[in-house]
C-alpha cells in the first residue's frame, strides 16, 4: 500500500506568494517520491496551486443553500480537489464540530467524491485519565455511523484514512512517543476494515518521521507546522521512502 504523506498548512500563509513559494518549492522536490503527496492549503489557494494533489481542510456537510461562509464537497471536487481534512481537533475545539456533525460531513465528503483524512485522537487530559481508547472507539464509531463496509458502493470506508492525532501533541513539539503511537494504531485497528491507512499527526518533524513508518506501523503522516517549510517537508517525504 502507497504510504500517503499530507500537508496540513493550517490558516497559513496570508499571501499567494507565499503560498506559491511553498507549494513550487515542495513540488520540485517530490517528483521522485514514491509516497502519495498531498498538499492541504487554505480554500483560497486551492484554485491556484496545480501539480501535486490537492486536499481542503474542511467542508461543510450540505451541498449548496443559504448557509453563509460555507464550501461544500461538491464545489471542491469540481475544482479537482481529491481530499478533505474532516474532524482535526482544531475544529473540534474552536469551531464547536462534534462527533455527529463530523459524521454528516464525512457522508457528505464521501459522496461528492472526495476522499476522508478523519481525525482521532484524545486531549492531554483524557490521556492523563487513561481514558485515550475509550475516546479513540467513540470518535471512530460515531464519526462513521452509516458508512458502508470496504467494498460497499458510495460512502465507503475505502475512501477514509484515519489520522491518528494526540490533541497533546499538536504543535507542542512533544510528538507521541512511537511505543505509544504503535499502541494506539494497533487499537484503531480493531474499529476500521483490513487495508484503511492509518496514520500519525503531531508535531511531525524529519528528524522523528521515519520512525513513525518504519516503527510505529502508520501508513503516512499528517504534518502541520514543518510542512509550511517545502526543504523541510521534502525531508519528512523522503524519510518514509
Ligand atoms: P503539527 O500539526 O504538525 O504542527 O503538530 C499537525 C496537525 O494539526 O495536523
Amino acid at each position: 500500500m502507497k504510504k500517503i504523506i499530507v500537508a496540513n498548512w493550517k490558516c497559513n500563509p496570508t499571501t499567494e506568494e507565499e503560498a506559491k513559494n511553498i507549494f513550487e518549492g515542495t513540488k520540485n522536490s517530490v517528483t521522485e517520491a514514491t509516497s502519495e503527496v498531498v498538499v492541504c492549503p487554505p480554500f483560497v489557494f486551492l484554485p491556484i496551486l496545480k501539480g501535486l494533489v490537492l486536499g481542503a481542510q474542511n467542508c461543510f456537510y450540505e451541498e449548496k443553500g443559504a448557509f453563509t461562509g460555507e464550501v461544500s464537497g461538491k464545489m471542491l471536487k469540481d475544482l479537482g480537489v481529491e481530499y478533505v481534512i474532516v474532524g482535526h481537533s482544531e475544529r473540534r475545539k474552536y469551531f464547536g464540530e462534534t462527533d455527529e456533525i463530523i459524521n454528516q460531513k464525512i457522508k457528505k465528503a464521501l459522496e461528492s467524491g472526495l476522499k476522508v483524512i478523519f481525525c482521532v485522537g484524545e486531549t492531554a487530559e483524557e490521556r492523563g485519565l487513561n481514558r485515550k481508547k475509550e475516546v479513540l472507539e467513540a470518535q471512530i464509531r460515531q464519526g462513521t455511523i452509516g458508512i458502508s463496509a470496504q467494498g460497499g458502493p458510495a460512502f465507503g470506508w475505502e475512501n477514509i484514512i484515519i489520522a491518528y492525532e494526540p490533541v497533546w501533541a499538536i504543535g507542542t513539539g512533544d510528538n507521541c512517543s512511537i511505543e505509544e503511537t504503535r499502541d494506539s494504531i494497533d487499537f484503531i485497528k480493531l474499529f476500521v476494515p483490513t487495508g484503511t491507512r492509518i496514520i500519525y499527526g503531531g508535531s511531525v518533524t524529519s528528524e522523528n518521521s521515519g520512525a513513525y513508518i518504519k516503527e510505529a506501523g502508520a501508513d503516512g503522516l499528517l504534518v502541520g507546522g514543518a510542512s509550511l517549510n517545502a526543504e523541510e517537508f521534502v525531508k519528512i517525504v523522503l524519510s518514509a521512502e
